[in-house]
């Protein structure tokens, strides 16, 4: 037996509808058909439901007290044979069968009155609903991790200066600590859109049946309440068809793929011996069978990799969405690849990144070593500003300045203030305080800029973001 309705019912392969075939199932479209292999991991989603189901067909008048303590403890039992099954041992098409197949099994005929009212287009999306809540609420908790160890990293390198770089060219002076700081605020963002996305899947729509809605008086709004839904969706037709929500919770995905790559190509790019900014730790890279000094930042480029496929599982569930016709379709079977791909493949590579940076060692040397003075020159130019020069006129100047240096074959720290001098009459004695990198990372006062100040009131921001709960 394969499922509750296939004993004595129709045609072999057609359970939960045999009255109504004669053929069975054709072997080529049974597989096809088959979503237990993908659905069998939201069982316990599903026998929550169907508890919280059965109780509302109490409350409603359909279910007896007796009946209903048999389904109830039937569940419950049903659970405990769930926790250790195979799903490839056995042959029913999907968890919602499989569920009422094994109540059957365990309390008889009151088992079947739990379809009642229920149609597995309103439960398959209920269920979904419910996993990718809890699967949300864990990737918060991965992000946090990630950003905290972010905010470690940032916390122990206060007093650093190193280069800031645009274009990847030499900018101007930033501290480390404001680095490591500028990639927590995208995973700030990202909590905010799952926890976006989370709401919008807290939308009950059990109780919208096929398409039409259920004749039975089920209490929805206690439904609701009691499966930690928000609250019911209200439109059945679009209830059934509705998977909006797994769109925003892979859109939320796929920018913590794009926050993650750009992370991990700073991480590249630093841990280069070109760069030398950084240090991974041994656990989060490999080396090389071939060349013996190799020792390579795979965490970085695997991550960096990931996001690719997380871009890839939003356009996948868009087009698989695009142009359906009102209300279920079989489609939407599939709606889970796409979830649980972006929601494994986090879980995967957040931990490992957030490790990599717990792991990861700024390396002072280099980086002091990669603070040319010519990062200094915009604030050679705010000295002539404060001279009394418009910008326009002091940027004219100091480009002068740069290229006299270049000519020269020196930096600008090296050319002498009468040379300074020749190119403007402002440039005076005091000049040469412009030539230091931890006083122009720290003119910059004002917040969400790199000075000290700044930096460690950022870094409490910070905290205080990432400490927030997801709700
Ligand atoms: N397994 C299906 C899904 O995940 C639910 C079954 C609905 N099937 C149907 N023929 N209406 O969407």
């Amino acid at each position: 037996m394969t499922d509750p309705g296939e004993a004595g019912a129709g045609a072999p392969g057609h359970g939960l509808w045999g009255g109504r075939f004669s053929e069975e199932m054709a072997p080529e479209m049974a597989p096809l058909n088959r979503s237990l292999d993908m659905d069998f991991r939201f069982w316990p989603q599903d026998v929550r439901a169907s508890r919280t189901w059965a109780r509302a067909l109490l409350r409603a008048g359909v279910l007896t007290h007796a009946e209903w303590q048999d389904i109830d403890a039937g569940l419950q039992m049903v659970a405990t044979r769930l926790e250790g099954m195979d799903p490839a041992t056995v042959e029913d098409e999907d968890i919602h069968s499989l569920v009422e197949r094994l109540l059957v099994e365990e309390v008889g005929g009151a088992g079947a009155k739990l379809h009642t009212g229920r149609s597995r287009n309103d439960q398959a999306a209920t269920d979904v609903r419910l996993w990718g809540m809890d699967a949300v609420a864990s990737l918060d908790g991965q992000v946090v991790r990630l950003g905290s160890a972010l905010a470690d990293l940032a916390a122990g390198s206060q007093e650093l200066v190193m280069p800031g770089y645009t274009h990847l060219q030499r900018a101007q002076p930033v501290r480390a600590a404001h680095w490591a700081l500028s990639h927590v605020w995208p995973l700030v963002r990202d909590r905010a859109r799952l926890r976006a996305a989370a709401e919008e899947a807290a939308v009950l729509p059990l109780g919208a049946g096929a398409i039409g809605g259920c004749p039975f008086a089920v209490d929805r709004a206690a439904m609701a309440r009691e499966l930690g839904f928000h609250s019911v969706t209200p439109n059945s037709m679009d209830a059934v068809g509705d998977r909006d929500w797994i769109v925003s919770v892979l859109f939320a995905g796929a920018m913590i793929g794009v926050h993650l790559s750009r992370l991990c190509e700073d991480l590249v790019l630093f841990a280069s011996e070109e760069f030398g900014f950084l240090k991974l730790s041994d656990g989060y890279c490999t080396g090389s069978s071939l060349m013996p000094q190799k020792k390579n930042p795979d965490v970085a480029e695997l991550a960096r990799g990931k996001s690719g496929r997380l871009v890839g599982n939003l356009v996948s569930m868009m087009i698989q969405l695009k142009g359906l016709p009102t209300g279920y379709n079989r489609d939407l079977q599939d709606d889970k690849a796409a979830l649980y791909d972006t929601v494994d493949t986090l879980e995967l590579t957040l931990p490992a990144v957030a490790g990599a940076i717990g792991g990861a060692a700024f390396q002072p040397a280099r980086m002091e070593a990669a603070l040319d003075p010519a990062l200094l020159a915009t604030d050679l130019a705010d000295y002539l500003v404060r001279k009394g020069l418009p910008f326009r006129t002091s940027h004219e100047v100091v480009g002068r300045v740069v290229r006299r240096a270049e000519a020269l074959g020196c930096s600008i720290a090296e050319l002498s203030t009468e040379a300074l001098a020749e190119e403007h009459e402002a440039f005076g004695p005091g000049v040469t305080e412009v030539f230091d990198p931890v006083r122009s990372a720290d003119a910059r006062v004002v917040s969400g800029s790199t000075g000290r100040e700044a930096v460690a009131a950022q870094l409490e921001q910070a905290r205080e973001a990432l400490g927030a709960g997801l709700w």
